[in-house]
């Protein structure tokens, strides 16, 4: 399974969405990481069928995803940002609602039902309604019907916004386990959502991607530009501006701060150390 993005731009007026967006997505897991703006949800809404693109072609298997239509989309689940659930509805009445939405039969719905809910742990409360779900666990039911009809390509965007770091962790596991044989691809900018998940990360920012590559060869591509200083409290203004500020740790006195940069800071008292996918991004964005 291949699915070809063919230099894909869209435009809103003179505005600049997207841009010549090349990739060619084969099963695994795949990062997408960008700023607010940087066209990661119009790519998503491209690759869902959900927009058209102005310039470029999307290809499922060599095939134009246009020409498909249907038989392309019965391979997609998709979670849109901000996507909203039926309140009223219970977990089990949301989730036959969609799979009638999308075809399925009510035995074969009821059985990939009894399957997912396992696999994204809400298996207790498939008869509670959705206006009594935490944040957490709504987003674990958007999942869930993006699950029916076992598509082969999954498209998350920004998956975990607003959820605390325990049910990040339990996402990002779930996305785990449902990622074998398939394309997932998560768009975020919080790059611990994806950094020990994702084979493949890319960067994008103003409607280009900037970088992409293997979560270790982002991170060897800046090796050598992350420092650790060394500094008094009165030094850290001086540091912002010169720097690039990743993270700030205070010791008592001494301040710690992790900064990426083109040159050897000389001046301070500094030790280089391995660079990390949030300092790639950082550096690139
Ligand atoms: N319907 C629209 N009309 C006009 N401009 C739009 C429309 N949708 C998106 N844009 C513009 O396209 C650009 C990319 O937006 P997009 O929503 O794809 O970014 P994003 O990376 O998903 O950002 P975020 O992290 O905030 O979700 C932005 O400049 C945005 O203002
Ligand atoms: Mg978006």
């Amino acid at each position: 399974m291949r699915l070809k993005c063919d230099k894909i731009s869209k435009s809103y007026g003179i505005n600049k969405a997207l841009q010549n967006f090349s990739y060619e997505f084969i099963p695994g897991v795949y990062g997408l990481l960008g700023p607010n703006g940087a066209g990661k949800s119009t790519l998503m809404n491209i690759m869902t069928d959900n927009l058209k693109q102005t310039e470029g072609k999307l290809l499922f298997d060599g095939k134009d995803i246009h020409e498909l239509g249907r038989d392309y989309r019965r391979h997609i689940g998709y979670v849109p940002q901000q996507q909203q659930v039926f309140p009223g509805f219970t977990l089990r009445r949301f989730l036959l609602y969609i799979s009638g939405l999308k075809g399925l039969d009510r035995k074969v719905a009821a059985e990939q039902i009894s399957d997912i809910i396992d696999k994204v742990n809400l298996k207790d409360v498939l008869d509670r309604k959705l206006s009594a779900f935490s944040g957490g666990m709504k987003q674990r039911a958007l999942l869930a019907q993006a699950l029916l009809g076992e598509p082969s390509v999954i498209i998350l965007d920004e998956p975990t916004a607003g959820l605390d770091p325990n049910e990040r962790i339990r996402f990002r596991n779930i996305v785990s386990k449902i990622a074998f044989d398939r394309i997932v691809i998560i768009a975020t900018h919080v790059v611990s959502d994806i950094q020990f998940i994702a084979n493949k990360v890319m960067i994008m920012n103003g409607g280009r991607m900037i970088k992409d590559g293997a979560p270790w060869e982002l991170c060897d591509s800046i090796k050598g530009k992350v420092f650790e200083l060394q500094v008094g409290e009165k030094d850290i203004p001086e540091v912002e501006k010169s720097f690039k500020v990743c993270d700030m740790i205070k010791e008592r006195e001494d301040i710690r701060i992790r900064v990426v940069s083109d040159r050897i800071p000389y001046g301070y008292t500094f030790s280089e150390i391995a660079p990390s996918l949030e300092d790639v991004y950082l550096y690139m964005v």
